[in-house]
């Protein structure tokens, strides 16, 4: 069985060609081709929509014919094609979702729409074979940060989620604060290797009351115990409030730059907090659902002081710790050819042609 994937939901124009292995378990990426567009959006200081969907229509041609050329695969090879439906930019996601239908009708393959999130989570087995399920997965992106409960493969429940913004979003405006640069994540990820994570003490975000974008106030997974779902969601618009508090202060409302060392200083206590509160929820999520794997997954897995961090947890813990390589971490489209397979293997074959992309689908 073999899939060619096609990701176009933010500013990555992806193609990727996922088989099953030859033993018949778990899966082989034979290519993965991503034309990013960060260069066009960094002049913007962020991803501009129509910016965006114009390029996707420019370059998603020839990113899919690299990615067959890559595979050594023609048309003839291929069984089917998965393409991602929502969430993200509708404007992106048309494009990727009318090329991927007019390939199926020029081709006579079947077309399978797959939720972005599941592609982020499918990256984890791609990357590592099949993980001990059930397992908790933490998605941590720029347009997401949400907990999946994982009782079996290509099963998602959602557990929690953030509240306001995504960790990558506020590791992207903190970084816009400090005129660090975009994207931000690596940027900061880099500078608070050298800084001291105790410097500033910014405040751990704690979610103490219900508010209007609490979801639902439980979530009950077959066979355990009703969880509180206020506990495991998150929140990030405070810190990055602090973060710009602590900067107005320190440079007298502007008049005064930041030293070098107070910027590594600033990236390091943040990033410190970010950490610690995304694998508070993540690990007590995995107690609670007494799973047998941590997955972290998205743009922001492939950060540093996360991966070490979450490592040295599922060591004191005892449970494994799984992440995609930095590849598979950040958008792509082997993640969603990685989906289709699962979607294959549970038995689906191929959605009616008149699917539309959905900018707020739900997993
Ligand atoms: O998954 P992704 O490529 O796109 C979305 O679906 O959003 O994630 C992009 C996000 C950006 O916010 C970027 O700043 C962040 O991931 N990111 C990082 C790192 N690398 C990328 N954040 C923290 N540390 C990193 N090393
Ligand atoms: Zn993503």
């Amino acid at each position: 069985m073999r899939v060619l994937g096609i990701e176009s939901s933010c500013d990555e124009t992806a193609a990727a060609v996922v088989e099953t292995s030859a033993d018949g378990v778990g899966w082989r990426q034979r290519s993965s081709v991503v034309a990013s567009q960060v260069h066009i959006h960094r002049e913007w200081g962020g991803v501009v929509p129509e910016l965006a969907s114009r390029q996707h229509l420019r370059d998603i041609s020839a990113v899919v014919t690299q990615a067959l050329a890559d595979a050594q695969a023609g048309w003839g090879d291929l069984d089917a094609i998965a393409v991602t439906q929502g969430p993200g930019l509708v404007g992106s996601l048309l494009v990727g979702v009318a090329f991927a239908k007019a390939l199926g009708v020029a081709r006579g393959l079947p077309v399978l729409p797959v939720h972005h999130l599941a592609g982020h989570i499918e990256s984890l087995a791609l990357h590592n074979g099949d993980l001990p399920w059930p397992a908790i997965v933490l998605i941590v992106s720029g347009g997401h940060t949400s907990l999946y409960h994982v009782p079996s493969p290509g099963v998602y429940h959602l557990v929690g989620r953030t509240r306001d913004d995504a960790a990558g979003e506020a590791y992207d405006k903190v970084a816009k604060l400090l005129g660090l640069g975009y994207p931000g994540g690596p940027l900061v990820d880099r500078r608070a290797a050298s800084g001291d994570p105790h410097a500033v003490s910014f405040p751990i975000p704690k979610l103490t009351h219900d508010d209007r974008a609490a979801g639902p106030a439980t979530y009950a997974a077959p066979g355990v115990a009703p969880v509180s779902k206020r506990r495991a969601d998150f929140s990030f618009s405070g810190l990055k409030t602090a973060v710009r508090r602590h900067v107005e202060l320190a440079t007298d409302r502007g008049t005064r730059p930041l030293t070098e060392r107070a910027i590594d200083d600033i990236c390091a206590s943040f990033q410190r907090v970010v950490v610690q509160t995304l694998l508070d929820r993540t690990f007590a999520a995995a107690a609670w659902l007494d799973v047998r794997a941590v997955g972290i997954a998205g743009g922001v897995a492939a950060n540093r002081g996360l991966r070490a961090e979450a490592e040295a947890r599922g060591a004191r813990t005892g449970l494994p710790v799984f992440v995609p390589s930095v590849a598979l971490a950040t958008d792509n489209a082997a993640m969603i050819a990685a989906a289709g397979l699962r979607r294959w293997a549970a038995g689906v074959r191929g959605a009616v042609l008149d699917f539309n992309a959905d900018p707020a689908l739900q997993l």
